[in-house]
């Protein structure tokens, strides 16, 4: 099994598609496995050093109903040694714009895991330049973490 892992939360495909934009980048590099987040069990995490955590944002900035049990599960977990990066998709409209990714970002440092890099928020689709741009300057970030976490240990 290889070392990275996306588990991610959508239900109109916008975080699908920055899923895939991440992981055809994170795959110059590495092959990195996928799951969805409402079928995979917070405890997959045991298997990877590099986790990508990706959910849209629902009601007043809250985690959706997709990604709930994995969200609580992460809260019975030692994270120490683990390295991660949340991203999401979120409607500017509401006034906690992409919470949902920043609440999986305090949970897993909660948990003693370590951030990556930053959380990625997307405005709806990643279609657009500036959107996509974002993502793949989130996905090369990434990329270079792993390169220097990899020298490293
Ligand atoms: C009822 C409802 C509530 C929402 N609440 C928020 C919110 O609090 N913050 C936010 O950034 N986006 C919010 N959104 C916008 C979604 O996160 C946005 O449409 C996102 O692109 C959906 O991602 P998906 O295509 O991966 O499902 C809400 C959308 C709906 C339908």
């Amino acid at each position: 099994m290889g070392n990275i892992c996306i588990v991610y939360a959508s239900m109109t495909g916008n975080t699908e598609e920055i899923k895939d934009i991440l992981a055809s980048t994170l795959n110059t590099a590495a092959e990195a496995d996928v799951y969805m987040m409402d079928n995979t069990e917070a405890e997959i995490i045991e298997d990877y050093d590099y986790i990508l955590l990706g959910s849209y944002t629902y009601d007043d900035g809250d985690i959706p109903f997709e990604a709930e049990d994995f969200y609580e599960e992460l809260e019975n977990m030692d994270l120490t040694g683990k390295n991660f990066a949340c991203f999401g998709s979120g409607d500017t409209l509401y006034v906690d714009f992409c919470n949902a990714a920043v609440l999986f970002e305090e949970r897993v440092q909660e948990q003693g895991g370590k951030i990556m890099e930053p959380v990625l928020k997307v405005e709806l689709s990643p279609h657009d330049e500036d959107q996509k741009e974002k993502c793949l300057k989130f996905a090369e970030n990434v990329l270079h973490f792993i390169a220097a976490d990899k020298i490293k240990n």
